[in-house]
């Protein structure tokens, strides 16, 4: 549980949710992202896990092993591969995003901020992404921590790391939420995520929220049914999954409390996309009179810790995949998978400079050329593709006797409630979101 917790509270509630919640009015986007979690995003995800415990295994070997078992079509294992593409993909930008991480580590470390004006400060981001050879070295020390804790295996290099990495990161929240409360505008970032407009939601509002539902809990891809395979029998996958859920979206509301509190009281730009965090923050620490280059390296460690475990819950389940299935040591597949992936990475590092491109998108500019399709395919295509893929297997394929003895849920409205959501709400959601994506995006 611990892992997947880890997995699940990454930069998709520090970096995306903030982001995702400024440009899309606040409340507004709260008020349909809460429903998608809860309603969509967590049945699902403990369709996920049950689907691990039956099959046992990473989710190609598993899914076949399960429609081997239910005597269904053997073409279902393609789940699993769908999903260790889209695992890749997400890795591509996900990781140049984190290692953005590294560089304001340093730069906070250094000082290389305090005192300085904030137009300057706020220019580092930019200056960051033109500078294609920083990007690429950042990106390089990323993917090779990543890689180095991956090869010494789940039970060794990836608890150790989380039973480390888990603690710190909950009491680094908790007080940098205090003292946001201190020196933001507290009242203005609450007033901003408790007010909506209805008539401003609009269809690319409910896929992005979708979408930031299935990123934020890693459902769609697979990678939950890696912790469903490794979990105690004994362990209750309804409540397992609670306790991920509550924990995912707390973490990713004190988050955006905070970034909004520190964005208001320096009036910023609530809306400014996917550098807002590291537009918005450095600026803020900068402005601090006291202890800004401890507050700011603490800040950036605990984001770097929390891209980290998530980043090995991408990687995990094309390793496994690879030395279940090509019989090679953990060593070298950890190897290979981490060349492919920083070579893809390389694209999305250069998205922000020498290979930049604009298009349209649901009526906005995206400028940010591979990044942008990246994050556009991934997350509002091939992770709502995968998780409809898996509502349809473990809702209308799965013997219903079977994921009733798996869930074992106590109460049976409860368990009602998720075959519903399962079977019915999931499958209709997620296939209006698809027809939305594909066939009205402009
Ligand atoms: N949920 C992770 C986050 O919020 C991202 C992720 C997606 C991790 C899918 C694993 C699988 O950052």
């Amino acid at each position: 549980m611990l892992a997947a917790a880890g997995s699940s509270i990454g930069l998709g509630n520090i970096w995306k949710f903030p982001y995702e919640t400024g440009l899309h009015g606040g409340g507004t986007f709260l008020l349909v992202y809460i429903p998608c979690a809860l309603l969509v995003a967590f049945p699902l995800m403990m369709a996920e896990v049950l689907i691990g415990r039956y099959g046992r295994g990473n989710p190609i070997h598993g899914i076949r092993h399960i429609a081997k078992q239910e005597h269904l079509s053997s073409l279902w294992p393609v789940i699993g591969w769908f999903g260790l593409i889209s695992s890749f993909l997400i890795f591509s930008f996900y990781s140049v995003v984190a290692s953005w991480i590294l560089f304001y580590i340093m730069q906070s470390a250094m000082g290389s901020f305090v005192g300085v004006p904030a137009e300057i400060v706020q220019h580092s981001y930019g200056a960051l992404l033109r500078n294609s050879d920083q990007m690429m070295l950042w990106h390089t020390i990323f993917v090779l921590m990543v890689v180095v804790v991956l090869t010494r295996g789940v039970r060794g290099g990836l608890e150790r790391a989380l039973r480390i990495i888990m603690p710190c990161f909950i009491a680094l929240l908790i007080w940098l939420c205090v003292y946001a409360s201190q020196v933001g505008d507290f009242d203005q970032a609450l007033h901003f995520l408790a007010s909506y407009d209805l008539a401003a939601i609009d269809a690319e509002l409910v896929v992005s929220a979708m979408a930031q539902a299935l990123f934020s809990l890693s459902v769609g891809i697979g990678a939950l049914v890696m912790f469903g395979a490794y979990m105690r029998d004994e362990r209750s996958i309804a409540s397992a999954a609670s306790w991920v859920m509550v924990f995912d979206t707390v973490f990713a509301l004190l988050m955006a409390l905070m970034i909004f509190s520190i964005v208001f009281a320096f009036g910023m730009d609530a809306d400014s996309g996917a550098g807002l965090i590291f537009e918005t923050l450095p600026v803020a620490f900068s402005q601090m009179t006291e202890y800004s280059v401890v507050w700011s390296t603490l800040f950036f460690t605990l984001l770097l810790a929390a891209s980290l475990t998530s980043a090995f819950a991408l990687l995990e389940p094309i390793i496994a995949a690879l030395t279940q299935g090509m019989n090679i040591s953990r060593r070298l597949a950890a190897w290979l998978v981490g060349a492919c992936a920083w070579a893809g990475g390389m694209l999305t590092v250069y998205s922000f400079n020498e290979l930049k491109f604009s298009f349209y998108y649901f009526g906005e500019q995206q400028s940010n050329g591979v990044f942008d399709v990246l994050n556009i395919v991934a997350t509002h295509v091939m992770m709502p593709l995968g998780a409809l893929l898996i509502a349809l297997f473990a809702g209308w394929r799965i013997h219903h006797g079977e994921t009733k003895s798996l869930l074992a849920m106590r109460v049976e409205v409860a368990y009602r409630l998720w075959r519903f959501c399962t079977r019915i709400l999931a499958p209709i959601v997620l296939g209006a979101v698809l027809v939305m994506v594909l066939f009205f995006p402009a």
